[in-house]
């Protein structure tokens, strides 16, 4: 009985835990493997709201938002790439104001 609850949430835990991004190292430069960012101009992503982030990655492929390189960038990615990397960046802890 105990077993199969260890192990109910161990599969929880892998279904709530997303992939790692192939393309994370691109948005790390910038962004930071866990959404704290590394430049001064870069907002920190850690457990932003997903659909938010969607609908901001869309608009920079359209061109409806213009954003430092974040258009060309957006352009060179799958939309699976993107909805991989908006789950990564979402499911991270929020952090506090940027250092
Ligand atoms: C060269 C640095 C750089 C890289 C690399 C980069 N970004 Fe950005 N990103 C920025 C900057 C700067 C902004 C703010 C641009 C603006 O003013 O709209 C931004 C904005 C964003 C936003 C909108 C945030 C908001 O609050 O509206 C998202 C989402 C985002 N980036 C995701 C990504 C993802 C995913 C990647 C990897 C494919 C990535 N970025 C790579 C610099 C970068």
């Amino acid at each position: 009985m105990m077993t199969a609850y260890i192990t109910l949430l161990a599969a929880a835990e892998a279904l709530s835990a997303p992939v790692r991004p192939a393309k994370l190292e691109i948005c790390a430069l910038c962004h930071g493997e866990d959404g704290r960012a590394k430049t001064p101009v870069a907002p920190n992503l850690a457990g932003q709201n997903a659909a938010y982030m969607e609908r901001a990655l869309h608009r920079y492929r359209t061109g409806q938002r213009e954003g430092d390189g974040m258009n060309a960038l957006v352009r060179s990615l799958t939309p699976e790439e993107v909805s991989e990397l908006v789950a990564w960046y979402a499911a991270q802890n929020p952090c506090g104001p940027q250092p």
